[in-house]
């Protein structure tokens, strides 16, 4: 397994992340401790997680905690040999102090999530949206606190723009807080609305980390126009997890799925090797109900697709907008 540094961070980690959103259900505890003991022998060192995760039960404004307590159980014994990330914005409960980025929220979720994880320590903790309500300033010092305590060795963002990765890094800058290490964005062949980013990040040693790039399963091939969703699926399990599957949508699947089989790689191992090729790419952080698809998501992180094929796949999902170039046209 081929490791990269994430950002300016000096963390080394394997090209896949482990997801746990899905623990709980429909991945229960005994499964999910497999998942965890069966991708570290498979050489993942990295495992991503979130105050909020508690899979298919979540709803909005329930408390969470249920994937960092499988995560803490899995890693007993074990916690040196991962990099381990949790998440901190999202709501845990129903009132105004219980989510968001303010100072007293995230320095009550750091203390839970660690609890729960059975550690003093993360190596990086996320904040998981922006936070419009709270000057990113409060939301910086708490996190500069939190770091000089010895609780989270770094810093990331997940859901931000380039535009606020730039106040970030620059506020840091200016204040002697610790740099924003690693960005989490939605990115897949099917969802490119943050292609353009990945440029910035790339000059300012920011890691990309993207989360769900199988879109949720849909880039796997399991899905074919006209049938019925596979029994086992989350799109027969938990529809609301799974984009609505129209014409237009399977128009781009078949033209994807035609061109993976040119080169006769499986379909999720194509759509991981695009995601993993393009710009600042440090580790795809993938869901996994069974090792399979595990072991999939590793052999996929060692393909390269052929030349011609970035260049095709841009026809059939094409990036949100061409930037134009009046100097070399
Ligand atoms: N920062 C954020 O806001 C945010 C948001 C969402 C997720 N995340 C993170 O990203 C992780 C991944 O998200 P995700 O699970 O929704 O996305 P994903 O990785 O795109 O999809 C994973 C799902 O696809 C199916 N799958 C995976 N590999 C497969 C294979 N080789 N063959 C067939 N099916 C396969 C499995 O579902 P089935 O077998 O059930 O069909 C699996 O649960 C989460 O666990 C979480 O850590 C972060």
């Amino acid at each position: 397994m081929k490791y990269r540094v994430l950002g300016s961070s000096g963390l080394i980690v394997s090209p896949i992340c482990l997801g746990t959103m899905t623990f709980g259900e429909p991945v229960p505890e005994a499964d999910a401790i497999k998942l965890v003991h069966g991708a570290m022998g498979m050489g993942i060192n990295f495992i991503d997680t979130a105050n909020v995760y508690e899979g298919y039960r979540r709803f909005l404004g329930s408390p969470g905690g249920t994937a960092e307590t499988i995560v803490g159980k899995a890693l007993k014994g074990r916690r040196d040999q991962v990099v381990l990330a949790t998440k901190v914005g999202a709501p845990v409960g129903p009132g105004p102090q219980d989510r968001g980025l303010s100072a007293s929220h995230i320095l009550r979720e750091i203390d839970r999530s660690l609890q729960r994880l059975q550690t003093d320590y993360v190596d990086l903790y996320i904040i998981h949206w922006p936070d419009k309500h709270v000057p990113l300033e409060t939301t910086m010092a708490a996190l500069d606190q939190i770091v000089r305590q010895g609780k989270a060795r770094y810093f990331g963002v997940s859901n931000h723009t380039a535009a606020q990765l730039c106040e970030i890094l620059w506020l840091a800058e200016r204040n002697g807080w610790p740099p924003v290490v690693s960005s989490q964005i939605p990115f897949s062949l099917l969802r490119r609305e943050f292609h353009h980013d990945l440029s910035f990040c790339k000059r300012h040693a920011i890691g990309v980390t993207p989360y769900q790039p199988l879109q949720g399963g849909l880039l796997t091939g399991k899905y074919q126009r006209g049938q019925v969703p596979p029994r086992d699926s989350r799109a027969a399990e938990k529809p609301e997890w799974v984009w609505e599957m129209d014409d237009a949508l399977f128009d781009r699947l078949e033209g994807i799925e035609a061109l993976a089989a040119e080169v006769e790689i499986p379909p999720a191992q194509y759509a991981l090797a695009w995601a993993m090729s393009q710009p600042a790419m440090t580790s795809l952080v993938v869901g996994a109900k069974q090792l399979q698809q595990v072991q999939d998501a590793v052999a996929a992180s060692e393909r390269t697709l052929p030349a011609d094929h970035m260049a095709r796949l841009d026809q059939v999902c094409p990036p949100p907008w061409q930037q134009p170039d009046p100097v070399r046209g």
